[in-house]
């Protein structure tokens, strides 16, 4: 089975990442998931902001954290792009457009973070409201624990992104590596989320090993790739 392509922060090669723009086109493209990050507003709504902070993805300056959804929803994240006007998309705007399409969502929880366990505790609530096919990722071994005791049947993947054990706590379903262990730890790789993969070798690589789900910031021309890759030119 090739791997599932997960769109990473939307279709972010082509439209402000964590858009809604980014993630229509990603289902557009026929990505089969879609990736977010998310953050907890001072007034405890989960929005989808990859930093700390809105200074690179937005019109504004400061910490997610520090604002309210009112605070941050004045600000553009479609101007650095030059992309048009883009509103802050909050975690429920994307469930609701995942609901419609059908596609899997992987939430990411960041950390350290100011609220600690509470943005689990919220993405927890939030996915029990919502009917998805949701799964939910971490660097942060103790949020991915801490996630599986809250909602035990939504599947964890503990990401990984400077050494790859060979082990899986307990609490996590899935591997998460970056695509830079895959490439440097032979043979691994079977059943993986794999992230961020847009190189044609890459995604040779993650086809070969079996992968289950490759994080792209590109759905469409990585779906270009694996098809090239399956069926190579005859004589
Ligand atoms: O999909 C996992 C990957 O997104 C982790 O890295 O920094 O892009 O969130 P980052
Ligand atoms: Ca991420």
């Amino acid at each position: 089975m090739p791997p599932e392509l997960v769109a990473h922060r939307g279709a972010s090669a082509l439209r402000p990442e964590h858009t809604l723009a980014a993630y229509e086109l990603a289902i557009a493209q026929g990505a089969d998931g879609v990736e977010c990050d998310v953050r907890l507003t001072r007034d405890g709504h989960l929005v989808c902001v990859h930093d700390r902070t809105i200074d690179r993805t937005s019109d504004g300056r400061g910490a997610v954290s520090a604002m309210s959804l009112e605070e941050l929803s004045r600000h553009d994240f479609g101007a650095k792009l030059g992309d048009g006007p883009a509103p802050l998309l909050t975690l429920v705007d994307l469930l609701e457009l995942v609901a419609d399409s059908g596609v899997r969502l992987f939430v990411e929880t960041k950390h350290p973070v100011r609220y600690r366990g509470e943005v689990e505790r919220r993405l927890a609530e939030l996915l029990a409201r919502h009917r998805v096919d949701a799964l939910m990722m971490s660097f942060s071994p103790a949020a991915v624990r801490r996630f599986k005791a809250l909602a035990p049947a939504v599947p964890t993947v503990l990401l990984f992104g400077r050494y790859w054990p060979q082990r899986l706590p307990p609490f996590a379903d899935l591997a998460g590596p970056g695509v830079h262990l895959l490439r440097r730890q032979a043979g691994r790789g079977g059943g993986a989320y794999c992230w961020t993969v847009d190189e044609p070798a890459d995604i040779a690589l993650c086809a070969e090993r079996g992968v289950r789900f490759l994080a792209t910031n590109n759905p469409a021309q990585t779906r270009g790739v694996l098809a090239a890759n399956l069926t190579p030119d005859q004589p």
